[in-house]
């Protein structure tokens, strides 16, 4: 039978019927596709996110009384603060070798600015062997967990659209040396994009123009999922959580965990200082007494180029997006099935069906996105807790094809960075006269995890100096 009546009572009570002007020429299985897709929508909740985002253009307003955020310093200030860091380091280790901690990962994005086709994460960005960002990240994982004793697990967040590739390459990848029941894949919701009157927009005739729905889908997804029953079963506390796109970031960071448990945070981050106003990082503020990361696009210029009489931009903490998450945080947010979080408007080219039945592929945007953002949880936390990282070695994001972020710039800290451990363990390294490594210098996660591990290596194998212009991977 078909459910025709049902689906256009449904669309039709919301203004949405034109989602069914192709019904009569689709076939029985792609009828299914699309009332299961139409099924799938709360086009109660929806219409109200449509009249607020998208047929309005008044949208998230910025708190009038936004102050800088307090954060610990990368160095400790004063012999007590020494002290703390020390303790957090040793607490950190602790919560590791127990097993209480795991790490998560959104890569659900669509990485449109790199213009890569496949997910994030499969993009080779090693310097010498092109290892992938999941490469770097699985192997830090496997070594971390045989530093601290403890295997780790992994939480990998995808969205529909790129599930399969992922879980595919991890599967040609014999997943990097891990067990494949370290990691755990879970998908996050979907929107649908509206175009600028109000209605949603057929990417086929069968099928809606569906986008992830933003990281902030994460905290959602991970109980929907069955992951927070398994974090639970398996004794984990909490989640280090990072971006697919920055290769540099310590999977996990001893300090970082030790600081968010002895503050009793429940929803940590790094903030680094920013090179610039305007750098696209978000904004560690403070608003009515709660921490909030305000997004680049929307800090007003005035308080983005604002000083303090030293000089230093008042709002100088940038977020990398490296955050510490509580388990017991994530289940009360998300009790009984829902989350609300702020939804923020992107207005995109969103290629559609028109009413002739054919594709259009706009040249301007022509549509709005909703997406909810993780770090919008903080000002929902009791406790928060922001440590300052460093730059050089937390930090190197892929995000363009070339410039500022882009997969060049991030090489060149990944061999600085290897460089640095190198130099530390005593190597000699071949540097321009500008002081940049003359050399392409890629180490293996599996052996050099950090600093300790690059000693030992550079002892066992009497590594005393790299050529100029080598390329040199050490495995
Ligand atoms: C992001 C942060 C910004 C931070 C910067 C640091 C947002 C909105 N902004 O900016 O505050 O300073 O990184 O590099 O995140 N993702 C999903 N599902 C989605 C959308 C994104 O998993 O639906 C993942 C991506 O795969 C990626 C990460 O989230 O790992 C960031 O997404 P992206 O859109 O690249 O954010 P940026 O604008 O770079």
């Amino acid at each position: 039978m078909d459910c025709f009546d049902e689906l256009l009572k449904k669309t039709a009570a919301f203004g949405q019927e034109q989602l069914l002007r192709f019904w009569n020429e689709l076939s029985a299985e792609q009828k299914k596709e699309l009332s299961s897709e139409i099924d799938a929508i709360d086009f109660a909740a929806l219409a109200d996110l449509i009249s607020k985002y998208v047929l309005t253009s008044n949208h998230n307003s910025i708190p009038g009384d936004l102050t800088p955020a307090p954060y610990f310093p990368l160095d400790p200030r004063n012999a007590e603060q020494k002290e703390l860091y020390l303790r957090a380091s040793e607490r950190g280790e602790e919560l590791l070798r127990a097993g209480r901690v795991s790490c998560l990962t959104v890569a659900g994005g669509q990485g449109s600015r790199l213009g890569f086709d496949g997910p994030k994460g499969t993009y080779p960005i090693g310097p010498v062997t092109g290892r992938t960002l999941f490469g770097y990240f699985a192997e830090s994982i496997k070594r971390a967990g045989e530093k601290y004793g403890k295997k780790l697990s992994w939480y990998i967040m995808t969205s529909l659209l790129n599930r399969e590739a992922t879980e595919t390459f991890f599967k040609e990848n014999n997943f990097f040396g891990l067990a494949s029941e370290q990691v755990f894949f879970f998908n996050q919701g979907t929107m649908p994009a509206c175009g600028y009157d109000g209605k949603l927009l057929l990417a086929t005739k069968s099928s809606l123009s569906l986008s992830p729905d933003g990281h902030g889908g994460t905290l959602l997804a991970l109980r929907k999922s069955g992951a927070l029953d398994r974090m639970a079963k398996e004794g984990v506390d909490f989640l280090s959580y990072f971006q697919v796109d920055n290769p540099l970031v310590p999977v996990v960071s001893p300090l970082f965990i030790g600081l968010h448990d002895l503050q009793k945070s429940e929803m940590s981050a790094i903030m680094l200082a920013k090179t610039g106003p305007f750098e696209k990082l978000g904004n560690f503020c403070v608003t009515g007494g709660r921490l909030e990361i305000i997004e680049y696009s929307d800090l007003p210029a005035e308080l983005a180029e604002s000083r303090n009489p030293d000089g230093t931009l008042r709002f100088i903490a940038g977020s990398p997006a490296i955050h510490l998450i509580s388990r017991k945080f994530i289940e009360n947010l998300t009790s009984g099935g829902n989350l609300r979080l702020p939804w923020h408007r992107a207005d995109k080219k969103v290629p559609y069906i028109d009413d002739a039945g054919e594709l259009v592929t706009p040249e301007s945007p022509n549509a709005v996105k909703l997406e909810s953002f993780i770090f919008d949880a903080m000002p929902l936390a009791k406790q928060t807790m922001v440590l300052e990282g460093d730059r050089k070695s937390v930090f190197a994001p892929t995000k363009n094809r070339t410039g500022v972020d882009s997969a060049e710039s991030c090489r060149e800290m990944l061999i600085e960075r290897d460089a640095k451990y190198l130099e530390a363990a005593g190597v000699k390294i071949p540097r321009t006269s500008e002081g940049k490594v003359d050399a392409k210098i890629e180490l293996s996660p599996s052996v050099a995890f950090d600093a300790e591990d690059v000693a030992m290596y550079v002892k066992a194998h009497k590594i005393t100096e790299i050529a100029r212009g080598a390329e040199i991977c050490l495995e």
